[in-house]
């Protein structure tokens, strides 16, 4: 049993089962014995890769599109560059690398980071040392606002309901001796789930991530007021629908009840409730068609002509992986946030 197993075993023993959201929360983030409190988790050492850490492409490409996005927005100065749950702070330091030669960038940007645990502050004070780092989005300065979310929403807990004749039982983290398992409330109806009855029947499971609604909504709050972009990118799809709960160890599958603490615990996220949330304009594509259109075969083809052998071998496979339907080119989606009176940001012009 992990030691956050016994705490929360402890605790539902004494008030009664825990929401999923506030079990993911404490898995995540309880401060000295959450997931990503505790670890550095990415990499062949770790549980996970993400895009950043498989190609500099991917941070380059990212970087050069909130640049061109700036340009576009008449080069305002100063601005706030953000990201929101940077891991290692590799896709920043690629994007910055990448802006260097566009006139007037870096001297306009400030870097922003929001990140909860201190263990991965460390990790992106190493690969950008100039940054501020912030607990929440709130106390960022006011300002023109560019902002990268990947594989950031994925980590947000969420709430499970599954749909019966009566209304939406949630699903419940309960304790039978010390083992954890996972239970049902009694059916109500839930207010926020109101507009899935046309589309959903009993027996359906549907997501909710409490946290997302807010985070998008200053989101674009900002890009009203002052002008800039935000490019949300992670696995999900249009609309929750099915279990998509999962737990990842050491690269394999596991119970995510099992371990926690000691397992990543995701879900995919639903572009749709991103779309609903936000008061500024949004457009939506698959991953791959959008590094596509940013160029990144032609950057992969230049990166090519210095490597030779295994090494040559890894970057083809990086491009492949980034961009491939049957890798995360299709199951990865891109939402870009931009002002209602502007252009959408490259990549995402249809
Ligand atoms: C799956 S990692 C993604 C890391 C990085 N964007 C990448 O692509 O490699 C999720 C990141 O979000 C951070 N995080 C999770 N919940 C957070 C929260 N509520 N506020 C700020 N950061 C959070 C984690 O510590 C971690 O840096």
């Amino acid at each position: 049993m992990t030691p956050l197993a016994a705490l929360l075993a402890q605790r539902i023993a004494a008030t009664g089962p825990i929401s999923l959201a506030d079990y993911m929360a404490d898995c995540l983030m309880h401060p000295k014995y959450g997931y990503y409190a505790t670890r550095d988790p990415f990499g062949v050492s770790g549980d996970f890769t993400t895009a950043p850490e498989i190609s500099q492409m991917f941070g380059e490409l990212i970087g050069l599109c909130l640049a061109q996005a700036w340009i576009d927005q008449g080069m305002p100065s100063p601005i706030i560059l953000a990201e929101i749950g940077p891991g290692r702070g590799t896709l920043m330091a690629d994007a910055l690398r990448a802006t260097k030669g566009v006139a007037g960038f870096h001297a306009a940007l400030t870097v922003h980071f929001i990140e909860t645990s201190a263990t991965l502050r460390k990790r992106q004070a190493e690969a950008v040392p100039n940054a501020t780092w912030h607990d929440s989005i709130e106390t960022l300065p006011q300002g023109p606002f560019y902002l990268i979310a990947n594989e950031f929403f994925d980590a947000l807990p969420i709430r499970q309901f599954t749909r019966d004749a009566e209304g939406w039982r949630e699903h419940m983290v309960g304790v039978e001796g010390d083992t954890l398992l996972m239970g049902l409330s009694a059916p109500a109806p839930i207010a926020m789930l109101e507009d899935r009855l046309a589309d959903t029947k009993a027996g359906d499971i549907v997501e909710y991530c409490p946290a997302l609604p807010s985070i998008v909504g200053e989101i674009s709050a900002r890009i009203e007021a002052h002008g800039g972009a935000a490019l949300i990118i992670d696995y999900g799809d249009w609309r929750s629908l099915g279990n998509t709960l999962q737990a990842l160890q050491d690269h394999a599958p596991a119970n995510p009840l099992a371990n926690p603490g000691q397992a990543d615990l995701t879900a995919h996220v639903d572009f749709e409730a991103i779309a609903k949330a936000a008061t500024s304009f949004t457009r939506v594509t698959t991953q791959g068609v959008f590094l596509e259109r940013l160029g990144i075969t032609a950057r992969a083809q230049a990166l090519a002509k210095g490597l030779t052998d295994a090494a040559l071998e890894a970057h083809i496979q990086a491009h492949w992986r980034l961009t491939h339907p049957d890798a995360m080119g299709a199951l990865f989606k891109v939402i870009g946030l931009f002002p209602k009176n502007g252009t959408p940001p490259a990549g995402l012009e249809i």
